[in-house]
Parts: structure tokens; sequence; C-alpha cells
């Protein structure tokens, strides 16, 4: 398996590449940051792992063009995308109407446009019989206050998903989105006070979530057990909502 990661450079995009690389795929670590990719693909190798690093910006087709061919010329056709690249840990959360119209495109931009860009730009890296995980997010369904455009964001990369699910499925290839709920990452940290306790009273399983706990969906859904599961939404988070 070879598997090209956005937004690889820490957190959970880290999480999963080195969840990918420890059950066996080749991982293309990439970020906005090379350096971070950087970092993620040595911690990979440390670990006994393969791992390229190659920088993106996921807005930009030209530079989804230019990282999947180096993608493929390092590590070869992909198995699998994993659109996790987003505006999350910068984001600057207000009420609806005090959202700036600069703030909300840049919003949509890396979190919509992102992986639509890069579906375009590895549609013919992908090998038929391949999958692509797209990473939404549970405040989808809890409809989270002053969050409005990511939480927007977010549920397009559903309908996203779904549409990318039927122009690829004639080739095999499935699309499906992981919608996680809180997770412990740096990124968390720096958004919300007492982020070790956030939500937890709410949670079935009355505890936080770690990356690592929602590497398992995504491991399933872009490996080969999942082959006739295409165009759903994958919510992670410890029974906090069932939808
Ligand atoms: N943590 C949670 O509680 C949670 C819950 C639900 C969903 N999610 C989703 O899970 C994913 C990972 O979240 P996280 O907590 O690991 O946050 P994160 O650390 O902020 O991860 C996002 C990554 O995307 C990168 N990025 C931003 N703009 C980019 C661009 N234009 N092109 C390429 N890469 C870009 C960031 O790079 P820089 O840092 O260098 O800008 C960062 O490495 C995101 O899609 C997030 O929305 C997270």
């Amino acid at each position: 398996m070879t598997a090209l990661i956005t937004g690889a450079g820490g957190g959970l995009g880290r999480a999963i590449a080195m969840a990918m690389a420890d059950r066996g795929a080749v991982v293309v670590a990439t970020d906005i940051d090379l350096d971070r990719a950087r970092e993620t693909a040595r911690l990979v190798e440390e670990a006994g792992g393969r791992a390229h690093a190659v920088a993106v910006d996921v807005t930009d087709p030209a530079s989804a063009a230019a990282a999947v061919q180096a993608a493929v010329a390092a590590a070869g056709p992909l198995t699998a995308l994993v659109n996790n690249a987003a505006i999350y840990a910068t984001i600057r959360r207000a009420p609806f109407d005090e959202i700036t119209v600069d703030e909300w495109d840049r919003v949509m931009a890396v979190n919509l446009r992102g992986p639509w860009v890069m579906a375009v730009a590895a549609r013919d890296a992908l090998q038929d019989g391949g999958r692509i995980v797209n990473i939404s997010s549970a405040t989808v369904y809890s409809g989270s206050a002053q969050w409005a455009h990511y939480v927007a964001s977010k549920a397009g990369v559903i309908g996203l998903t779904r549409v990318l699910a039927r122009e690829f499925g004639p080739r095999g290839i499935t699309v499906n989105a992981v919608a996680p709920g809180f997770t412990l990452t740096e990124a968390s940290y720096g958004l919300i006070e007492d982020a070790d306790s956030y939500g937890v009273a709410r949670s079935a399983l009355h505890r936080s979530a770690q990356p690592e706990d929602i590497v398992g969906a995504v491991l399933y859904l872009a490996g080969p057990d999942s082959g006739y599961i295409t165009g759903q939404t994958l919510v992670v988070d410890g029974g906090r909502q069932f939808i």
C-alpha cells in the first residue's frame, strides 16, 4: 500500500501516518510546512517504517499536482489518499455574524476545496481498487456554536465524499469520510480550555480521545476489508452522539 496523507505534519495526520506505516504502507507525509512533514517521515522511519515527505498547499491545484507527481516518483502509484489537512489549529471561532468573509473563505479553501483539489490531482495516480478517506468532523452533527465556517466546511466534505464515491465507484475506488469527535491533538489544546475534560461527561465511554483512537477507522476505510463500503461517514466520538 502507498498512502498519501495531507496535513501529516502533526496531530491526527501524523498519527495516521505512523499507523499506516506500521501496517506496512509506504507513507507520503504531506503538509504545507515541509519541515513538519519531514519530521513525521523521520519518526516513521525511526519506528521502522517507510516514508517520504512532500510539501503541498491543498488549496492550490498546481501544488497538489506537483505533490502527487513527487509522491508517485518516490513511492509508486497510490493505493490511498487521506484528506486530513484543515484549518483547525488556527481557526478563529466567532458567532456566525462576526465571522469575516476572509476567515470564511480561508476555512472553506483548505477544508472543502482542499479535498476536492487533492482528489482531482490524485485521480490518475490512484490505483483502481484504491481508497480515499476524507476527515470530516462530528461537529457536523452537534452543530457546534461559533464554528459556522468550520462546521459548514466539514458538512461539505460529507457531501463531496458521496459524489466522489459515485464518480470513482466504477474503478472500484471507495470514498468514505471519518468524522472524529473532539480529539486531544496539540491543536485542540490550543483551541479549548480544559481540553482534557472537554466533552468527557457526554461520552458513552467517559474518556477523551487520543489521535490513536481515531486512526483505526481510517485504517479500516483505507484498507482491504472495506471494499464494499463507499460514500459513508463513520463517526468516531466515543459515543457522544448517536447518528
Ligand atoms: N482534533 C480534533 O478534535 C478534531 C476533531 C474533528 C476533526 N478533526 C479534523 O482532523 C484533522 C486533523 O486535525 P488536528 O487536530 O491534527 O489539527 P492540525 O494539527 O491543525 O492538523 C491540520 C494540518 O493541516 C495542515 N494544513 C493547514 N493548511 C494546509 C494547506 N493549505 N495545505 C496543506 N496542509 C495544510 C496544518 O499545517 P500547519 O499546522 O503547518 O498549518 C496541519 O498540519 C483536521 O481535518 C481536523 O479538522 C480534528
